[in-house]
């Protein structure tokens, strides 16, 4: 009798030797194939691959890139990267990184939702004094506080965190019952307590609130100041107490040779209370503006008399007259205009409306007080003149030209395809058939990195347009389906006057260029549409937003489809769209811990009116 096998306690049913073989040669042969068909490098890269796709992204070799795919089977088992803090908004969640340059989030941070970006560099704070417990009348606090808001929007869009001191941080230091002692006469003991107040913070700058960064974001004293060392106790020639930056030991060595001047009663400021080498003085400060009294009278003659002990009503105009020269600067910074890329021009213009208007808004020319000045910093401005604006081109590609600002609209996938394809019956078939892949990306990049070059290199000159310190500077990247962000002024840091044409809703969406005014810009450079294409252009936008939303079975399967055709474009929109958010979060996160000191000194005040109406319709 043969022996009865048994697994797990039953018996198997017996086998003869050569029917063994067969089966064992089976499951050989099943195991070869299996090996061969999953092998890593026949699995391409990237997220929300799946049954879609059948193709392969040629990675550029990175070292930093690690194992290239989340799908890949034999990649060894990893958590993802760490949550970080309000790293959330809505519907995009990022995650910070130096390797922020690699072309697909996902092989880093093990999750197609969240995006990778650069780190958010580190603002160095400035400071400024503003006594809110002065009894005043109401004109008078609103007034200065539109002029603290001024400041503060135009040092948070020069890479800086603008902090507003008050009398509270001055009491919070320990040299304060010292000063208390001293008896000062009411202005040097404000000039003091402004001092104890910057002491008590420590190292940063200490800046009145009259004065304005006001030249380009990679000019050499911003840039140097941006970087938050500063080796010596420095303040600038003929700027007066406009801006001093030190460390904290220099700044406490100050206030303590100040206090100890027996001639301190006698002093009119903090300078002349201290030894004059207590000081660097810097001659150069060309990106730097002071509108204190003296200024004005020099260079403002003409309005001076409204300005100059006018009150509430001075200080608002020369709040204006600051606005006006902020953005005139960056006009000026931006003398060859505004591009609103457009890549495959022909059924995009509704998509890119918002962009363009916004750029309509930063061409005009500011309401000014006295609209041929120059700030007190550029005297050889070129003030804007209304008959010859700042010129608003639509190329199809992103030029990298230092003096062109770029607004980009980013399409998802399937806004490209519906538009481009301008039908909204978007099927799988045709998705893999006839839609070409990355439109986008590859239209954008094709002046930089030409044709014949795949989505990964395309997507890293993407994101570096988008989020290098050079290109935040020089460029502001919405998507085409999200709303225009409602923080714009803080981005470039003045006031942007809303209304180009007469008012933001008389108009129609964007009207035929024969109701249009003359413009000299106007459409020249790409298709013009024609009533009934915007008005599908404008469906078909519509559609695509409501895809965006809706999350049926069906469409979840063509946005992966479409996702998965386009990965490079896909990449590009969710990056574009974490880029925004991030921003959003970083300053209202500022604007939250900022209101409760100062009594709420400079933050805008009641609802503030955002865009929505503007670009709406
Ligand atoms: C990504 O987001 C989509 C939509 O919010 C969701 O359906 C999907 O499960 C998410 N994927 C992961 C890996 O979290
Ligand atoms: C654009 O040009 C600047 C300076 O010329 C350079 O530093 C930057 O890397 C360029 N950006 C892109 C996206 O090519
Ligand atoms: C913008 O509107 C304000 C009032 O709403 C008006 O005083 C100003 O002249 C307008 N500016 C332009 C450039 O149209
Ligand atoms: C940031 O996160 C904290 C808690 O982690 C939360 O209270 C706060 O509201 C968040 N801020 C923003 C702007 O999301």
């Amino acid at each position: 009798m043969p022996v009865q096998r048994r697994i797990f306690g039953r018996p198997i049913p017996a086998m003869s030797p050569r029917r063994m073989a067969v089966l064992l040669g089976t499951i050989a042969i099943f195991a070869v194939l299996t090996l061969v068909f999953t092998l890593p490098s026949s699995i391409p890269a990237g997220p929300s691959l799946g049954k879609f796709t059948d193709h392969k992204i040629s990675l550029p070799k990175l070292k930093h890139i690690p194992s290239p795919s989340i799908l890949n089977p034999f990649r060894q088992a990893a958590h993802a990267p760490p949550v970080q803090k309000n790293s959330t908004n809505g519907e995009s969640s990022w995650y910070s990184n130096w390797n922020w340059l690699s072309p697909f989030s996902s092989s880093v941070t093990l999750d197609e939702n969240r995006s990778l970006l650069p780190p958010l560099p580190d603002r160095p704070p400035i400071y400024t004094y503003y006594d809110h417990t002065i009894e005043k009348e109401q004109e008078l606090k609103d007034a200065e506080n539109a002029v603290l808001l001024t400041w503060r929007k135009a040092w948070w869009a020069q890479g800086f965190k603008p902090i507003i001191l008050s009398p509270a941080e001055a009491m919070n230091n320990p040299l304060y019952t010292e000063l208390q002692m001293k008896q000062l006469e009411a202005p040097m003991m404000t000039e003091m307590s402004k001092w104890l107040a910057w002491e008590n913070m420590g190292t940063g700058m200490l800046c009145h609130y009259l004065t304005l960064p006001m030249g380009s974001n990679e000019d050499p004293l911003l840039t140097f100041l941006r970087h938050g060392e500063y080796p010596m106790l420095t303040r600038f020639d003929n700027l007066g107490s406009g801006l001093f930056a030190g460390s904290k030991a220099d700044i406490t060595a100050a206030v303590k040779k100040a206090l100890a001047n027996p001639e301190l009663k006698a002093a009119k400021d903090f300078i002349s209370a201290v030894p004059p080498e207590t000081f660097e003085i810097d001659p150069k400060h060309d990106a730097l503006a002071y509108y204190n009294d003296e200024t004005v009278a020099d260079k403002y003659p003409k309005i001076a008399g409204d300005i100059v002990g006018n009150g509430a009503k001075g200080l608002l105009v020369l709040n204006q007259l600051m606005i006006s020269h902020l953005h005139g600067t960056w006009q000026n910074i931006f003398n060859r205009g505004i591009a609103v890329v457009k890549p495959h021009p022909d059924h995009m213009s509704y998509a890119v409306h918002p962009a363009r208007r916004l750029a309509e808004f930063l061409a005009q020319c500011p309401e000014s007080p006295m609209p041929s000045s120059c700030p007190p910093n550029r005297p050889k401005c070129k003030p804007c003149v209304a008959s010859t604006p700042l010129k608003i081109s639509t190329p199809p590609a992103y030029r990298n030209t230092s003096d062109l600002y770029t607004i980009g609209t980013v399409p998802h996938p399937y806004t490209m395809a519906v538009l481009t394809a301008f039908r909204d019956d978007i099927s799988i078939p045709w998705i893999r058939r006839e839609s070409p892949r990355d439109p986008w990306v590859t239209a954008l990049t094709k002046e930089l990195l030409g044709t014949g070059v795949s989505g990964a290199p395309r997507v890293i000159k993407f994101k570096e347009a988008v989020a290098s310190q050079y290109g935040t500077a020089h460029s502001l990247w919405i998507t085409a389906e999200g709303d225009m962000p409602d923080d714009l002024d803080w981005h470039f840091g003045f006031a942007i006057p809303r209304n180009a044409t007469d008012n933001g809703r008389s108009e129609t969406p964007v009207p035929g260029p024969e109701r249009r005014p003359p413009v000299e810009h106007d459409f020249k450079d790409g298709p013009v549409p024609t009533e009934a294409e915007l008005e599908k252009e404008k469906a078909l936008l519509k559609r695509a937003k409501e895809f965006g939303e809706a999350r049926t079975a069906d469409e979840e399967k063509i946005r992966g489809a479409i996702e998965a055709w386009n990965l490079a474009d896909t990449e590009a929109w969710k990056f574009a769209r974490a880029f925004l958010a991030r921003s959003s979060v970083e300053r209202k996160k500022w604007e939250e811990e900022e209101k409760k000191y100062a009594g709420g000194a400079g933050a805008e005040r009641g609802k503030s009116e955002g865009w929505g109406r503007w670009f709406d319709d």
